[in-house]
């Protein structure tokens, strides 16, 4: 990353993106590839969000926002589907001892209301210990969907609208009632994994962020794949619909 920090010395941060959000991908292919189920390579996932996480922390990025499990993947067999809320509650217990000591703020996206009682406490827990800080934001992405994301906010501008509590909308207003409200929209997307498609993550959101496909599954995704995406969006024209100046 020196060559990239250096090289922005002299640009300015704006090649450095202010909200990443990733597309968690691959580890069900990263573990039969090593003849282990599918539920290790959700393990080792963790561990790389977890590292990952860090790594855009010191890099200077704001916001890390993971896609972690969509309203879609209720579908999965149910071993997996508690596994993987195992490793979440696991990260957030975590997550409440170490938030504190590092500066963390971490936000759950998603209607969390269908989830076990357990998690639910922890993501209060560590939406409490969030205001206390100022700095680096993760956001993960729970019992996530972008059009289920629009359509609750649309809901919830519909009762506001009926009481008369607003009287119009815009985009700015529209932005206020989804699960990102206050929180940029991401500059940059990265799905690691092999797919070019955004499946449903952060459809209002993403309208103008950048988006970069890797191969890389991703429990092996490393700070250099961080860094790789970085100088990759640096190179892009950002025109937001205008012309280059
Ligand atoms: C996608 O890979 C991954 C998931 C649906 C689950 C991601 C969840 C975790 C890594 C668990 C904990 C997360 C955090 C943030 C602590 P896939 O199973 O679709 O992979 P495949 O396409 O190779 O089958």
């Amino acid at each position: 990353m020196a060559l990239l920090k250096s090289d922005m010395a002299g640009e300015g941060a704006k090649v450095l993106p202010r909200h990443i959000a990733i597309i968690l991908d691959g580890n069900g292919r990263w573990a039969k590839r090593r003849g282990l189920p599918r539920t290790a390579g959700h393990a080792a996932g963790a561990e790389t969000f977890r590292r990952i996480a860090t790594y855009c922390k010191d890099l200077g990025i704001d916001y890390l926002t993971v896609y972690a499990f969509s309203t879609e993947n209720w579908k999965r067999p149910r071993e997996e589907v508690e596994a993987i809320m195992g490793l979440l509650g696991k990260y957030l217990r975590e997550a409440v001892e170490t938030m504190e000591r590092d500066h963390i703020r971490l936000k759950i996206l998603g209607d969390a209301s269908i989830l076990p009682e357990s998690l639910r406490g922890l993501i209060h827990e560590t939406a409490d210990i969030s205001t206390h800080y100022e700095g680096f934001q993760a956001n993960v992405c729970l019992n996530y969907g972008g059009r289920d994301e629009i359509v609750r906010a649309a809901l919830r501008f519909a009762e506001d609208y009926r009481a008369g509590r607003v009287s119009t909308l815009t985009e700015d207003m529209f932005s206020g009632y989804m699960y990102s409200a206050g929180i940029p929209d991401p500059d940059l997307i990265i799905r690691p994994g092999g797919e070019k498609r955004l499946s449903n993550f952060l459809m209002w959101e993403s309208a103008y962020s950048e988006l970069v496909f890797t191969d890389v599954l991703w429990p092996d995704f490393t700070g250099a794949d961080i860094d790789a995406a970085i100088a990759e969006y640096a190179r892009r024209d950002r025109r937001f619909g205008g012309i280059k100046k």
